[in-house]
Parts: C-alpha cells; structure tokens; sequence
C-alpha cells in the first residue's frame, strides 16, 4: 500500500497545494473528494503560479490522473473555466486524465441566491462563507428532494424535469427571504446548464468503480484535502465551518475508498494560524505581530482577495484535527513567514472559565472565551529561505519546530521554507 493523503489541520489554507504537489511524481491518481470552489490551491514551480479550486493539484503533472469524486460539488461554469486555464497554459487534459464522479451534486444560480439571501438574514452573525453556493447545495444534497447530480446534469430529459420541479421552489424561497431579488427563469438555467453538460459528458463517469479497479490494481492514490479540520461540518467550530467533512474524516465518504487503503496520512499546518471568515480564534493577533504576518506569508483568501485573520499557532486546535484525522506525520509549512520575530509563540493549552484544558471545546461560546496559555520560543531572525537541510536551520527555528511536533505529538516529516517546489526540507 503506497497511498497518501493530505489533510489541513487548521482553518484551510496551511499550503495542501503544495504538498500535493510535491507529492504527486509518486502517486498513479489524484483524488479531490471534498468541498468545491470555494477551495483555494496555490502551487508555484519554475516561477510560475497556478491557482486551483475545484481541479485537484494532479491536473499539473501529466502522469497522474485526476479524480474529482463524489463528496464533491461541482459548479459546471466553475469548473470549466478553471481547466479552460490550465489547459491554454499547460496544454489540453484528454478526458481519460480527467475523471469527475456521476454521484456528485451540481451547483445552481439558485444556490447562490440562496447562499446570499441566509448570510444577509444572520446580519453580524453571518458564517462569512465564500458565497460559491456550497453550503446550499450540500444542504439540497442531505434534503435529497431537490438535488441535481452530475449524472442528472448530462440527461436533458432528466435535468429538464428535475428544474421543473426545483426552480419553482427555489423562486419563493428566495422570493421570501429577499424580496425583489432577481426571479430564475427555468428556461434559461436549461439552456445554460445544457451547455455545459455537453462540454462535462467526456469526463463524467464512475469514479468510485474507476478507484476501486486501481485499488484492486495497486494503484498509488494521493488523497488532497480542502479546507481544514477545524472547518469539518462534524467535528469543526460549528456554525463557522464548511457544509463537509473536510477532516480526514471526510476521506472515506467522499471517495468511495476506504482510508484503510492509506499508508501515510500527512496533516498539513501551518507555522502559525490563519483563519477567513466568521468564528472565535482564540490565538487571534489583532495586533502589529498579526499584521507583520499577514504582510509578510501575504495572507489574502485566494478565492475572496479577503485578508486573512493571523494569529499564533495553537496546538490544541491543531492537535485535535491531528486526532480527529488520525495523520501519522506533520508538514510544518511556512516557516520562514516568522524569520524576523524576536520571539514567537505557540499555544499549549487553554483556560476556560479558570480551568486548564488541553481538549478542543465543543461548544463556540467556550471557545470565544477560551484563554491560550503560551509557551514561548526565541525568535531566529535569520533568513530560512535558501535552507534545504534540517541540520542548517537555526538552532531556534528546530526548537520551534519541535516544541509544535512534541506538544501535538506527532513526528515533523517535512519543513516548508518558501512557496517553490524546491523550497522544501525533507531531511
Ligand atoms: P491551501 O489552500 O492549503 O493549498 O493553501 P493556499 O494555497 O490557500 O495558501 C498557502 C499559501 O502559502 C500559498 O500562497 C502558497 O504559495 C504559500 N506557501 C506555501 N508554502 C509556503 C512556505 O513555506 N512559505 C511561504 N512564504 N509561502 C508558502
Ligand atoms: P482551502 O481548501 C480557508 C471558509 C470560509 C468560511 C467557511 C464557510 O483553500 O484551504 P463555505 O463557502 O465553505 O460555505 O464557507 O469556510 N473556507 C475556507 N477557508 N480555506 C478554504 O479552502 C476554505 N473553504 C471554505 O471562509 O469561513
Ligand atoms: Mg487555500
């Protein structure tokens, strides 16, 4: 067994992109089982940047095949002009390296719409979602009644009778929570969507009987998480999460393939937290220290252009998503983001309501009023960037690194410096 998965320990963003990239001249088939565009993937090498959302990182590389499976959902639009360009940068992907599962739920104006009228209606409490329709649409998909798959989307007859009796409904409800917004005509959507079902039919298949058969013939799968634990619908500082299981426990459910398949499991973190949108984050910096962070790891949301809130990192949060996935290994990622720290700090416990804990709360209230007691590491202020050896990194930057590794508990295998490929220390 030789299969991989790539999971964010935090609020997203602790830089999958790039694991999965790295990861990727290993591995047979690349499997998106998650989210939808609402996801942000950066990967950099010789210079150039790729921005993906809804195509795995594989889609890069064009020795691997690229699997967006059921757990997915698919904005068709999206979707196409993502790999319209990729493709005018890197060439054309044939179909054959590109799968997208008939079982994953489709996108619709509506759900925007919709998305938009429940975030107006919270006010201050808004979830602060990437307005993408996801939540909408994984919501039509635990309802069942007025969902559309990938395998209704690519049947005319069938898609025509399933907005028949959606598009109605979906009139009054956004009719009723916002009133004078723009009516959706059932005629219109068709035509739209027909075209785009034209364009996805090649790609449209099994992908769960497509992953079994690799399976069967010890394939090399990569699995590439989106978002972070702490967004897991389950298990994440809900309400302020995504609408999917995007912890390791999602892996199962969205591919359709065992996780007992995956030898290594790889909890990506970043070397400090970031967090977009609503929710409390106990480690927050609103300070000139948060600031220096989100100038210099340049933390701005990939989908939204929303700066990002940044804080230290918090090894409760933290080692919680690493239990709740059940990693093996970390990737401690942008390390050098804190080279011109005088000193840093990492979270090791909290206080709430006077008591020491060491467990995440369930509830956000305890959270919002969680204390962070710190340990406290000297700074380095040495340029990391041009290091690629664990041995050359300074004295404290390791005891950094290990202070996070020790008090989450798990082994550090591998050290992000800089956003290239190359910028990487594997030993
Ligand atoms: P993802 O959603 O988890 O794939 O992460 P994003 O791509 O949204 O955000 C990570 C950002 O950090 C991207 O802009 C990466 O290019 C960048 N990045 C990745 N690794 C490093 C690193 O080690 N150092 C620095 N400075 N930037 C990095
Ligand atoms: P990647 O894969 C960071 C956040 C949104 C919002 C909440 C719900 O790049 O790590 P949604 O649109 O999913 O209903 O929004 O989840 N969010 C992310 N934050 N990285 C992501 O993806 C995210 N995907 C969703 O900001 O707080
Ligand atoms: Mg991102």
């Amino acid at each position: 067994m030789s299969s991989t998965s790539v999971i964010g320990l935090q609020w997203g963003d602790e830089a999958k992109g790039k694991i999965v990239d790295l990861l990727t001249p290993q591995h047979d088939i690349v499997v998106r089982y998650l989210g939808g565009n609402n996801a942000g993937h950066t990967v950099i090498f010789d210079g150039e940047t790729y921005k993906l959302s809804l195509l795995p990182a594989g889609i890069l590389h064009d020795t691997v095949t690229s699997v967006i499976a059921t757990g997915v959902v698919i904005n068709p639009k999206a979707f196409l002009d993502e790999l319209g360009r990729i493709e005018a940068r890197r060439g054309g992907v044939p179909a054959e390296r590109l799968l997208i599962s008939n079982r994953a739920h489709v996108i619709f104006p509506y759900h925007m719409a919709e998305e938009a009228a429940f975030e107006a209606a919270r006010g201050g409490e808004a979830i602060g979602t990437t307005m993408r329709g996801i939540g909408t649409c994984y919501r039509d998909k635990a309802g069942r009644t007025h969902a559309i798959r990938m395998g209704d989307l690519i049947q005319p007859n069938r898609l025509k009778k399933r907005l028949d009796e959606i598009v109605p409904y979906k009139n009054q409800i956004i009719q009723a929570m916002a009133p004078g917004a723009e009516h959706l005509s059932v005629d219109a959507i068709y035509e739209e969507y027909s075209g785009y079902a034209d364009r996805l039919r090649p790609y449209v298949t099994d992908t769960t009987a497509f992953l079994h058969k690799a399976v069967r013939n010890s394939k090399r799968l990569l699995f590439e998480g989106a978002q972070g634990c702490l967004l897991d619908i389950d298990h994440g500082t809900f309400p302020f999460v995504t609408s999917s299981n995007s912890s390791g426990c999602g892996i199962h459910s969205g591919s359709g393939v065992s996780e007992r398949v995956i030898s290594k499991m790889i909890g990506v973190v970043k070397a400090y937290t970031t967090r977009v949108g609503g929710g409390p984050f106990p480690t927050e910096l609103n300070n000139e220290i948060g600031q220096y962070i989100r100038d210099t790891g340049n933390e701005y949301g990939t989908v939204t252009g929303r700066p990002r809130r940044c804080g230290w990192f918090d090894a409760v949060a933290t080692g919680y998503g690493a239990r709740l996935s059940g990693v093996d290994v970390l990737a401690v990622m942008l390390l050098d983001v804190l080279d011109g720290l005088d000193e840093v700090q990492v979270c090791e416990a909290y206080e709430i309501n006077g008591e020491r804990t060491t467990d995440f709360p369930a509830d956000v209230e305890d959270l919002a009023i969680a204390k962070p007691i710190f340990r406290t590491v000297p700074g380095w202020k040495t340029d990391i960037t041009r290091i690629r050896k664990r041995a050359d990194l300074p004295e404290n930057a390791l005891k950094y690194v290990d202070a996070i590794g020790e008090i989450i508990g798990y082994p550090v295998e591998i050290i992000s410096v800089g956003p290239d490929r190359e910028q990487t220390i594997l030993d």
